[in-house]
């Protein structure tokens, strides 16, 4: 793991006011100094600010869940760029296997998002990943240098600091079933082969590759030991203060 380890919790849409603002204080006092990896917590939109104010002094940085293509306008429950960085986002998650299979995003509107994610300096993890049946057909790399490669359409060199990508396997998430190590690795080293010929040899060293899909305090430390896993993009484990913490630690 050359990279700088990266580790980040999606809360998905759990948590009420009250909780997220209970688990951010309780990660900013448990792990908010740590500087040997970064840390990142996204919650609902609508907790954003509160969790925002309960993060201060504190190291851990606040994403966003998703965001929209367009600047402003008659776009109806949709968040924009500038909305996000007013309320103090460094990060936005784009590309959710769930914002792709339960809410029909396509590889065309990931993209769109990515591109003014990136124009409006937004550092953002990019998800992408496999169904089961696409696994068991064999179909695993076609699906991933798919969605990478429309995902990351008519974005700059300059601009690939910004991206982080998270290989989340579908078939993984949320069903307690983690990828084992030398399928995460196997993924993460073939979309690093894709920055690579994508962008530069350099930018393909330099952007971290987090692994999501069932990370626990169990797993994560063999998960992370893989060359080409830089972190974590942890869903359920996230939502519990202690085991967030361990995870972040699993990554030093
Ligand atoms: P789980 O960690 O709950 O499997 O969720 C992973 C995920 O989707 C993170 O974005």
């Amino acid at each position: 793991m050359p990279r700088k380890p990266f580790i980040a919790g999606n809360w998905k849409m759990n948590t009420t006011g009250r909780s997220a603002v209970e688990l951010a204080a309780t990660l900013a006092r448990s792990i908010g100094s740590l500087d040997a990896v970064d840390l990142a917590v996204c919650p609902p939109f609508v907790y954003l600010p509160a969790v925002k104010a309960a993060l201060a002094g504190s190291r851990i940085a606040l994403g966003a869940q998703d965001v929209f293509h367009e600047d402003d306008g008659a776009f109806t429950g949709e968040v924009s760029t500038e909305m996000l960085k007013d309320v103090g986002c460094r990060y936005v998650i784009i590309g959710h296997s769930e914002r792709r299979h339960v809410l029909g995003e396509t590889d065309e509107m990931i993209n769109r998002k990515i591109i003014k994610a990136m124009a409006a300096g937004l550092d953002m993890i990019f998800c992408v990943g496999e169904l089961l049946e696409e696994r068991k057909s064999g179909l695993t790399m076609d699906v991933v240098s798919r969605q990478v490669k429309i995902g990351l359409e008519g974005v700059a060199a300059s601009d690939a600091g910004r991206l982080t990508i998270a290989y989340e396997p579908v078939w993984a998430i949320g069903t307690g079933v983690n990828a084992t190590p030398e399928q995460a690795q196997e993924v993460h080293a073939m979309i690093r082969q894709l920055l690579a010929g994508r962008f530069t040899a350099t930018v393909a060293d330099r952007t971290r590759i987090q692994y999501g899909g069932s990370v626990k305090p169990s797993n994560a430390a063999e998960l992370l030991r893989q060359e080409d896993v830089d972190g974590a993009l942890v869903g359920g484990a996230s939502l519990k203060a202690a085991d967030f913490e361990a995870i972040a630690r699993a990554a030093l």
